[in-house]
């Protein structure tokens, strides 16, 4: 189990280039079972839920390549050799729940799917009973035994299904199932987020008749086959929001390149309101932490455009070092707290009541030995730790390497002292 090693105290100065979004590579690897032609993405995040998600593909008949060479991060997947019954094993859908995306392309393209129910999480139980309904309403048969989802279906046909509450994946699920149902679907009540918006403009690439994506209802036009296609993936935005977070605290100054500034809208205007020097350029974004003192300000998690729930802890451990008290409100999962506890630990001032934090500070922290609970309250730590006094180690880090490329190296990289130890992570995953 390797662990990060952090020593606190130096000002974030230099250039960080921004990585591939991972809750954008997934659904669109996912959507690559949609055509027996091949799919080509590009700036793939080398991240350990997209390794999971090649072994998940191939063990359902797809050929996956995946490198991450020098200038490419790419993956090319060709599903023209599914198995009849493709399932989705407990042992991978264990390890990253967004396995259930393959769920909707499965039904549309094989008319059958065998999913492993997805069990909770540490941040909430996260069901996926709307992705089911939304399946039935295009006409899937669903039945669930042994921890087992399965569903069936002939050829799947348009709907009009209003999603009782706003999901991410089941938003990509679903639109993922309605591009080869007959007919037209309407979906409402769609997630808006720039990921959903990414995977419907892989899915317009390979033929399908999409109108909304990015609003919160989606039209889809179904047609009777897809071709290959080949698309960059978008930035990811959480880790660039991880990053600026980092500057702020650190009070460095901190160059994001390969971003997409107008996916951090909210994010950007918080910042600022917190005291925070930020600039926005062409694909890049500035922060400067050593403009002004930190001011508390509050936050209350929210569906995209809203605060992303997924920014939260990061955001928290900022807090830590405002003057003032903020109260952070999380709406979107249950228990994503978890951070809290460890910050506590280092020295912060928060208190917990239900879904909401109150935050006092300024705190200083202390470095401690603390534990990773899951991949954005791992990412939090890591941000205390870059401000704590002396060491911090951080175990269970297999949690931030789901969803961040190589971070000791991006944080070495502007001055941080961090380092892993434990066994070497392997300098390419997969081949
Ligand atoms: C996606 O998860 C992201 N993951 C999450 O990022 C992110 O936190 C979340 O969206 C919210 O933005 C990927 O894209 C791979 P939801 P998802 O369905 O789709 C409830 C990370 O850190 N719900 O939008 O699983 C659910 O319990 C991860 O990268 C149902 O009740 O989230 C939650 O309370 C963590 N029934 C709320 O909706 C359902 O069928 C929003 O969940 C589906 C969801």
């Amino acid at each position: 189990m390797h662990k990060l090693v952090i020593r606190g105290g130096n000002p974030l100065l230099g250039t960080i280039r921004i990585s591939g979004a991972k809750n954008a590579a997934l659904p669109a690897m996912a959507a690559a079972l949609l055509t027996d032609e091949t799919v080509v993405l590009e700036n793939i995040p080398q991240v350990r839920d997209i390794e999971t998600e090649r072994r998940l593909l191939a063990a359902m008949g797809a050929e996956v390549e995946l490198g991450y060479g020098r200038a490419q991060h790419r993956t090319t997947i060709c599903a023209a050799k599914l198995s009849q019954h493709p399932e989705a094993s407990y042992e991978l859908v264990k390890t990253m729940r967004a396995s259930s995306l393959v769920l909707g392309p499965l039904v549309a393209r094989v008319g059958s799917a065998r999913v492993s129910i997805p069990g909770g999480c540490a941040i909430g139980a996260r069901p996926i009973d709307l992705h089911l309904k939304g399946l039935e309403s295009l006409g899937a048969k669903i039945t669930q035994e042994h921890g087992y989802i399965e569903a069936s279906a002939g050829r799947l046909r348009g709907a009009h299904y209003r999603f009782e509450r706003i999901t991410v994946t089941g938003t990509e699920d679903i639109l993922m199932a309605a591009v080869l149902a007959e007919g037209e679907t309407v979906l409402e009540n769609c997630a808006r987020e720039p990921e959903v918006v990414d995977l419907a403009a892989l899915l317009t690439k390979m033929g399908a008749r999409i109108e909304g994506a990015g609003t919160s209802t989606i039209r889809v036009r179904g047609v009777q086959k897809l071709r290959g296609a080949r698309h960059r993936i978008i930035p990811d935005r959480i880790e660039a929001a991880t990053f600026l977070i980092a500057g702020a605290l650190t009070g460095g100054d901190l160059m994001l390149t390969d971003c997409d500034p107008s996916h951090l809208g909210t994010l950007l205007e918080k910042l600022k309101q917190a005291g925070v020097k930020v600039k926005v350029g062409e694909g890049s974004v500035r922060v400067m932490g050593d403009a002004a003192p930190l001011e508390a300000a509050d936050i209350s998690t929210e569906e995209y455009p809203g605060f992303p729930t997924d920014v939260q802890a990061q955001y928290m451990a900022l807090m830590t070092q405002a003057q003032g008290t903020s109260t952070i409100t999380e709406n979107i999962f249950e228990n994503r707290f978890m951070h809290a506890l460890e910050l506590c630990r280092m020295g912060a001032n928060i208190r917990i009541e239900g879904g909401r934090a109150t935050v006092r500070g300024p705190s200083p922290l202390s470095g401690a030995a603390v534990q990773a609970s899951d991949l954005r309250a791992s990412a939090s730590l890591v941000l205390a730790a870059l401000v704590a006094e002396d060491e911090t180690i951080i175990d269970r880090v297999y949690h931030i390497d789901r969803g961040y490329e190589r971070i000791e190296e991006k944080l070495r990289g502007v001055g941080a002292q961090v380092k892993r130890i434990g066994e070497i992570l392997p300098r390419r995953v997969g081949v």
